[in-house]
């Protein structure tokens, strides 16, 4: 088995897995997904999720990993035993597909951070927001180009190995990530009709409610945390022993959920003062931002700043993911990590290709209905994820728990009252929600 880097300091470890948390996930998927799923509706939900089964069942898989030190696939199988172990594989290859497409939203960002700095990030004229990106994504060749470049920046990272590239680069830019998102909420706020934005994200309306949406508040609320598609198992088999996992965790989970609602109150009240509709798709986030800047002082500065810092997030997320798959072929195909980077990379080049042109060019070619971006981000958060998380549940609660317990208290002993709630959350809740919200929302039942 390949030997594991140990995280440098306990700050690196929380900021490099924050950073694979938080990423195009707030900014990007979260307002489109509840602009699409009825705004509250989606969010509370998914801030639900969040707290109950991923603040705990990510605590588990960072448990999982430590104690086992090494990704999905082995902890799987040396704490699960055979009838799990093939769950390990599955997370695998659920965060292998999620670059697939994540790798296409990373090179619009590229795309628009290069032409912020060629002077192009603003639009003065609301009505050209929506078709100036729609004739980008459905181009052809720039959106593949780009995504090649964004793939081709993650491994990079990944070739030169964990702590050089990725502890430096989280350190630097998340906060000023959020620095910029927050100045861009206080001037969108102030935009005539902002207001029905921040209403839309938080004013309950049941009549939107439907058992699809719930199941993608819950497959969003995993798809942000990462959690159930290896990478942040792999993370924490990284981890020192002398890290308090639940206070570390929390930090995560806390930093996640902030990022989300700063990326709706970023995106949506901008939306309502353009008269942009809400459920406009994947690409809201890129269609309203050039219109947002135009509306500050040094916007085409403010454009800059905004897609680099955005990219990195971006590559903070992706670099866990390919980090994880690479991490898996050198554990069990003991490959090199130049030879796994470069196979990884090469498949997810041709599958990324795919799922860019499939807002062109391939947009009718559909596999149950959907493009073949919309396939891979359907199935990998609200199928693959789930049945990850559940694995872990399953795992940590039951088939390892005496594993759970020791991880848990590592550093100081946890109470009591902490260890009952982590196995009703992980032993009984997890499983039973997961299963009838997964179920319900693809409509099996
Ligand atoms: N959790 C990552 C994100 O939200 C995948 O971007």
């Amino acid at each position: 088995m390949a030997e594991r880097s140990i995280w440098g300091s306990r700050i690196g470890f929380i900021l490099a897995s924050a950073g694979s948390a938080v990423g195009l996930g707030a900014i990007w998927k979260f307002p489109y997904m509840a602009g699409t799923n009825g705004g509250s509706i989606f969010m509370l939900p998914y801030i639900f999720f969040t707290i109950t089964i991923g603040l705990t069942l990510l605590i588990g898989e960072m448990c999982m990993g430590r104690a086992v030190r090494a990704g999905a696939a082995t902890a799987f199988r040396k704490l699960g035993g055979p009838f799990v172990s093939g769950i390990g594989f599955l997370s695998v290859l659920t965060g292998f597909l999620v670059l697939a497409f994540y790798s296409v939203v990373g090179g619009w960002c590229v795309y628009y951070m290069v032409q912020a700095f060629l002077g192009n990030g603003i639009i003065n004229d609301p009505a050209m927001m929506r078709g100036a990106f729609e004739s980008f994504a459905s181009s052809g060749v720039t959106p593949v180009l780009s995504h090649l470049a964004f793939l081709g920046a993650t491994a990079v990272i990944v070739f030169f190995g964990v702590e050089k590239g990725i502890e430096r680069v989280a350190k630097v830019l998340m906060p000023l990530l959020f620095v910029m998102m927050l100045i861009l909420i206080v001037r969108g706020l102030m935009l005539p009709n902002a207001w029905e934005g921040v209403k839309f994200l938080f004013k309950p309306d049941w009549s939107a409610f439907t058992s699809e949406s719930l199941l993608n508040a819950m497959g969003f609320a995993f798809f942000s945390l990462s959690v159930g598609s290896g990478s942040q198992m792999n993370y924490g088999s990284y981890l020192s022993d002398k890290v308090h996992l639940p206070t570390s965790v929390s930090w995560i989970v806390f930093l996640a959920i902030m990022s989300a609602i700063l990326g709706g109150l970023m995106i949506m009240p901008a939306v309502f003062a353009f008269g942009l509709s809400p459920d406009a798709g994947p690409g809201l986030t890129f269609a309203t931002m050039p219109a947002v800047f135009a509306q500050l002082p040094f916007g085409h500065f403010f454009a800059i700043t905004f897609y680099v810092c955005l990219f990195v997030a971006a590559l903070t997320s992706s670099i866990s993911i390919l980090e994880m798959s690479v991490q898996y072929l050198r554990d069990e195909w003991n490959l090199s990590r130049p030879a796994a980077t470069l196979l990884t990379g090469s498949i997810l080049a041709v599958m990324g290709t795919l799922c860019a042109l499939s807002f062109g060019p391939l947009s009718h070619i559909t596999i149950f209905g959907k493009t073949f971006f919309d396939f891979f981000d359907y199935t990998t958060s609200n199928i693959g994820m789930p049945i990850g998380v559940l694995g872990i549940a399953i795992v940590t609660a039951w088939l390892a728990w005496s594993t759970t317990k020791s991880q848990l208290s590592l550093v100081h002993p946890v109470s009591p009252w902490f260890l009952t709630t982590y196995r009703v959350v992980a032993g009984f809740l997890a499983p039973i929600l997961i299963t009838i919200v997964t179920l319900k929302g693809i409509g099996f039942i």
